[in-house]
């Protein structure tokens, strides 16, 4: 099974480098359309746009329309719910899931894989910060406790882990949110990796025995860390492979220059 994560494309309207965010995302999906193997799944851990407009959401659905693999979005702390839904109405999964109290939330499970795929919502309404409580608690618990055999893999934008690389370490408003959210992906046994974004840098952690990885920013003009020059116009992204052995191994993955003669 294989997944390609596409990160913190911040696609807006008005910016100096507007076009370069849509060129980078168009470019990244073409090239995620030309591997071979082809994924078997595309996620995007959000931050998806930079201002939550309808505008926004109608560049990135004309960007995915091109997307061969099955998308998954997970919202950011720049995304707006409710246009983010708006935009992609035939997308089941982002319908809110009867039974849950607050339908505000994104968060869903994927069950088509061998790897089972959860979503999982930790933007808040006060902060640009990750926010995580006991609702957000039963209903990540719930995702998790759904189906009882399968591997699991949990897709939320802001790193459930301190991130010891870069200016800021906690990606949650309060260190407790770290702990709790830890204690119920850990809990189970099942969740073998955590893939988030919103440091825009690559890194990796860990949460007990689980992965915990940061896909870098896909948008070139808002990345961190040193590229050299020859990069510079060259969005990257993660391909995370599974394996039932070896469980995950990923790669950063440069975006070819010229997504005709990719190689
Ligand atoms: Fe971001």
């Amino acid at each position: 099974m294989i997944i390609a994560q596409i990160s913190d494309t911040h696609i807006t309207i008005n910016a100096p480098d507007a076009d370069q965010r849509m060129r980078d995302f168009a470019l990244t999906v073409a090239d995620i359309n030309a591997l071979d193997p082809a994924p078997d799944a595309i996620v995007h851990s959000g931050d998806i746009v930079h201002g939550g407009k309808p505008d926004e959401y109608a560049r990135v659905a004309a960007i995915l329309a091109n997307a061969r693999a099955p998308v998954y979005l997970v919202p950011g702390n720049r995304d707006d719910k409710a246009n983010l839904r708006a935009a992609f109405p035939a997308s089941g999964y982002l319908t809110p899931v009867s039974g849950f109290a607050d339908s505000d939330f994104i968060d869903y499970a994927i069950e088509d894989y061998p790897v089972r795929l959860i979503a999982f919502d930790t933007a808040s309404s006060a902060s640009n910060k990750g926010n995580f409580g006991p609702e957000r608690a039963g209903r990540l618990a719930r995702l998790i406790g759904a189906e009882t055999t399968k591997p699991i893999a949990v897709f939320m934008h802001h790193p459930p882990f301190e991130v010891t690389v870069g200016p800021d370490r906690l990606h949650f408003q309060a260190p407790e949110m770290v702990t709790q959210l830890g204690q119920i992906l850990l809990k189970s046994g099942r969740v073998i990796a955590v893939f988030s974004g919103h440091v825009h840098r690559a890194c990796e952690g860990r949460i007990g025995n689980i992965r915990a990885m940061v896909a870098p920013c896909t948008a070139t003009t808002r990345r961190y860390g040193d590229y050299p020059p020859r990069m510079q116009q060259r969005p990257v992204y993660q391909l995370h492979r599974h394996d039932p052995t070896w469980g995950f191994v990923s790669e950063t993955r440069i975006v070819a220059a010229d997504p005709a003669g990719h190689a």
